[in-house]
């Protein structure tokens, strides 16, 4: 990339971070607890992206501790990836849910609230400026992308970004916790982990 990373890195992160706890940029602040902002090292040379924060998110403040957290530290440490060297963070910081009595219920980000969202994550990736990014799901892959994709087709290969980092599409760990069927599920599983496992792999060969 072109300019030099500041030096006080930690510092210029805080700041963004309390920035972004104080967001308006789209409608979804208001119902949401708090912004959930990314977390990891600053020099990870990797970062995952998720989709948004989801109900446990939303009230500890931190990306991927409920129920899809759970299954993509399983799946990491499957993969043998350790997710305390990567940098976590989501396409859109606040949770969008649908109040059903005392259910919150996850709905989708729309395409002008990841747009809205997109300059913090453009922030992160700019401070961060990881060898390798992984979008987990279709959300998290347009975010990166700026536009459409069918992770079908674009998963387990990398594909090159301008800065000189490459992105890497998988699915949605909400995706696998999702599906039905308990063979099915196995199956995309073994999937997910073999992506993650791609990505490991790639990144000890970059090192
Ligand atoms: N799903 C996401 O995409 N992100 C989280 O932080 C939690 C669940």
């Amino acid at each position: 990339r072109p300019t030099a990373r500041p030096g006080n890195l930690r510092a210029v992160w805080q700041a963004l971070r309390d920035e972004a706890m104080a967001c308006t940029r789209c409608p979804l602040h208001g119902p949401a607890t708090q912004t959930v902002f990314g977390e990891g090292p600053l020099d990870a040379s990797l970062l995952f992206i998720g989709e948004q924060p989801g109900d446990q998110e939303d009230l500890a403040g931190r990306p991927f501790v409920g129920p899809a957290g759970h299954l993509f530290d399983t799946a990491l440490a499957e993969a043998g990836v350790d997710r305390a060297r990567a940098y976590v963070t989501n396409a859109v910081k606040h949770f969008k849910y649908a109040q059903r009595g005392k259910r919150r219920l996850h709905q989708t980000p729309d395409v002008p609230e990841i747009r809205a969202c997109r300059w913090w994550l453009e922030q992160e990736l700019d401070l961060i400026r990881p060898r390798i990014i992984v979008a987990l799901g279709a959300t998290a892959a347009r975010a990166l992308l700026g536009k459409p994709v069918t992770i079908s087709q674009m998963r387990g290969r990398p594909l090159p970004l301008d800065d000189g980092a490459e992105a890497w599409i998988t699915v949605h760990p909400s995706y696998l916790l999702r599906l039905p069927d308990p063979d099915r599920q196995a199956e995309e599983q073994a999937r997910f982990v073999a992506d993650l496992r791609m990505v490991g792999e790639r990144l000890h060969a970059l090192a």
